[in-house]
């Protein structure tokens, strides 16, 4: 891994083991690209690589340079304004009206190890040799204003994070209107863009289509990542496949509104545009005050689509996952919210833990309805103290009776929220979003915290930190069930309403960074109404997310093939749940669920003293199966097999790092009469190594080029009575 500066030709060179990115200064001091891909030797001149031929209509940049128009020049951090007319990076207004922009190189810096950003989530470097970064200075001298374009590059992996800091150096108070997280131009656009979108139950669905001349974009304006949209995009040649071809991923380490753009102009070049949506976005930043972007993460294979996954799963669990998450082993647990929704009291709960210590289960986790008047989802939201009708102890008393069973002890929370039928309301009507004068909007009968105050986030924290500090607290889920609307604050001036957004989820990472700083022991598991925020900026905070309140084992296949695109399985919260299925109303049985569930974070969300006496021994091997697998599981190599989107048998498997062993699990969404024969080819195995697996022997070259034979397994019987089929497979070498 390095970064070269060739003083003569001012460009620069990032490079490891797979990856090139040079980049350069442009003839009118501003930031070229050159190249992104495949690792290629450095030299002092790739100056070749930036193509000027003119054409008619378009305008030319003065100063001298008379074949030089933006329009046609492949860039860094291209500004509105200028003679590119295409989408631009970023965008400000000066205290004179204007809005165009000159910023040009000034400056670098190169050094080992990467930097924090103050108040955002990152990735992070642990030892300065994991990565080299560069920072890029930049100036437009009329102004007085300041750009700086960092970049990263990491040591094992072909990822290149980015981001950028704005710095107002003059008198005058500017306003930010855009600045996107990362800028990329690629030379062509035969590419395909990837996806991940879908609403409640049914998140992260992958849709493909060719880029065309014309803009590709997703977002979201919802004040959260969301359910509908990702952000996370691949954009991929249109032959590659999960096996092989090339393909660039990008996310951005975000959880509040973002785009991400793809732009193919007449010429046929790529823009790749992602970061806060500007829409809804306007920033005042005062003489001397600086802005920092969230950081985006880009990734390029040769080596198709699972190798792309795997580059951000290893991205995540080391160096943007903590403390515990990333640590220890993922604890399997017991959540109560399917098995009694708000309806429980101490000794009801009591019940349901005891028989999970009897299956195994090592966390119980205590869901929605444990506080203030929260009997039903109307009221309740704000006032985080125990309701010690339901629990007379409080959260004390139960934390300890559920330790001396041998558990370790879990609640929920919606820290962003308050119902209007709450003390937290009633003392303070005015830390609500939205419009004094109109009328305020509801979801789920719940209105959203104003987080962009530090009162309001203080206030939480000092009542969240008292119930925590009352118990024996070693997991937290941490929720979010609406979306924001009338997106307004009553805690400041007109001038700032158009920050409130970035505000809001600055808040909510502050409130996070509190929790997480001063109760290390705990592992906290985000969740919106389900994977309505599943972000790698969230990540940082909380190594686990609640992927969907859709449990159906056949809708998850679906919803964790998607996920498992962007996001590491070890991140996916998983559970087993009653049937018929309280999303689907479909039944499907107990081993099949938990086949699903083991390529998660694992655990249950149901009664167990609801099952009959053959389920709970299933149960218990199932915990059994997962204590022993888990860190194959969730620190092997992911490999997508077959979509569930497209075939009606699915399967995906994983292999440890060193591939000694291997589990391979497949679906069958709907059993079938006398269906053909079945077969699965598995993938990352070592090719020359024999793999044994129910008493047979293969080689690795065996099993990903002629397949692993499925047919008995998930055939039924004649009258087999069940939906759907299932079945695991376990490799180990030799
Ligand atoms: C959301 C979550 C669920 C559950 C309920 C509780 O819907 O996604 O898992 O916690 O809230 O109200």
């Amino acid at each position: 891994m390095c970064i070269i500066f060739h003083e003569d030709t001012k460009q620069f060179h990032l490079s490891n083991d797979w990856i090139s990115y040079i980049i350069n200064v442009l003839p009118n001091g501003e930031i070229g690209q050159l190249y992104f891909g495949k690792k290629v030797h450095d030299k002092d001149d790739f100056s070749y690589l930036r193509e000027s031929g003119m054409r008619p209509t378009v305008s030319c940049h003065t100063n001298g340079i008379d074949d030089f128009s933006l329009e046609l020049t492949r860039q860094e951090y291209p500004a509105f304004g200028t003679t590119d007319l295409r989408n631009e990076a970023f965008e400000i207004h000066y205290s004179d009206g204007s809005s165009v922009s000159h910023f040009v190189y000034t400056g670098h810096d190169i050094y080992s190890g990467k930097k924090a950003i103050a108040g955002l989530p990152s990735t992070y470097a642990e030892n300065e040799s994991d990565a080299q970064s560069l920072e890029l200075y930049l100036k437009d001298e009329l102004k007085g204003v300041k750009i700086t374009l960092f970049y990263t590059i990491w040591k094992d992996l072909p990822i290149i994070t980015r981001r950028v800091s704005v710095s107002n150096c003059s008198k005058n108070e500017i306003s930010l209107e855009k600045v996107m997280s990362i800028s990329l131009d690629m030379p062509d656009a035969d590419y395909e863009w990837m996806q991940f979108s879908g609403s409640w139950g049914r998140e992260r669905f992958p849709i493909v289509r060719k880029l065309e001349c014309g803009v590709t974009s997703i977002e979201s304006r919802r004040g959260h990542s969301s359910a509908v949209q990702n952000p996370f995009v691949i954009v991929k040649r249109p032959d590659t496949n999960e096996n092989q071809g090339a393909a660039m991923g990008l996310a951005l380490c975000y959880s509040g509104n973002f785009r991400a753009l793809a732009e193919v102009d007449t010429y046929g070049t790529l823009r790749f545009l992602m970061g806060i949506n500007p829409e809804g976005f306007s920033w005042p930043l005062g003489s001397g005050e600086t802005f920092d972007s969230p950081e985006a993460i880009l990734s390029w294979t040769d080596g198709g689509l699972n190798s792309l996954s795997q580059s951000f799963h290893d991205l995540y669990r080391e160096h943007l996952i903590r403390g515990k998450g990333k640590t220890e082993p993922r604890p399997i647990l017991l959540n109560n919210w399917e098995a009694t929704m708000m309806d429980f009291d101490e000794e009801s709960i009591l019940k349901i833990a005891a028989k999970g210590k009897e299956a195994g289960i090592e966390l119980f986790v205590l869901d929605d309805g444990w506080f203030g008047a929260r009997n039903d989802d109307y009221r309740g939201l704000g006032d985080w103290y125990a309701n010690t009708e339901k629990l007379p102890e409080g959260m004390g008393g139960l934390s300890r009776k559920i330790n001396e069973m041998g558990l370790d002890f879990g609640f929920w929370i919606e820290p962003e929220m308050v119902n209007e039928d709450s003390d937290l309301y009633r003392a303070h009507p005015d830390w609500v979003l939205g419009v004094p004068g109109r009328d305020k909007s509801l979801g789920r009968h719940q209105m959203v915290l104003d987080f962009s105050r530090k009162e309001v986030v203080d206030n939480i924290f000092e009542q969240l930190d008292k119930v925590f500090g009352s118990a024996n607290v070693s997991y937290i889920k941490w929720d979010m069930n609406r979306s924001i609307s009338e997106c307004f604050s009553m805690g400041t001036d007109a001038k700032h309403q158009g920050a409130v957004y970035h505000r809001y989820i600055l808040g909510v990472y502050s409130l996070y960074e509190r929790l997480v700083n001063k109760y290390p022991n705990i592992l906290f598991e985000s969740c919106a109404s389900g994977g309505g925020r599943f972000d790698a900026g969230l990540l940082y905070y909380a190594p686990q997310a609640w992927c969907s309140d859709d449990t159906d084992a056949m809708e998850r296949v679906k919803i964790q093939y998607g996920t498992s695109y962007g996001y590491p399985i070890s991140s996916i919260g998983a559970h087993v749940s009653a049937v018929p299925n309280q999303q689907t109303g479909r039944n499907c049985d107990i081993e099949t669920r938990a086949n699903v569930a083991y390529f998660g974070t694992f655990g249950y969300e149901l009664d167990l003293n609801h099952l009959s006496d053959e389920e709970f021994e299933a149960v218990k091997e199932q915990i059994k199966f997962m204590k022993e697998n888990r860190s194959l599981i969730h620190y092997g190599d992911f490999y997508r097999l077959q979509s569930p989107f497209e075939n009606n048998i699915s399967g995906w498997m994983v292999v440890s790092k060193d591939r000694k062993e291997a589990i391979m699990a497949c679906y069958q969404m709907l059993a079938d009469v006398c269906g053909g024969f079945k077969r699965i080819k598995l993938a990352g195995l070592d090719p020359d190594k024999e793999y044994e697996c129910n008493g047979k022997t293969y080689y690795g070259d065996e099993l990903m080029n002629i397949g692993m034979v499925v047919t008995k397994e998930l055939t039924l019987g004649v009258c087999g009575g069940v939906d759907h089929t299932s079945a695991i497979f376990k490799l180990v070498t030799k």
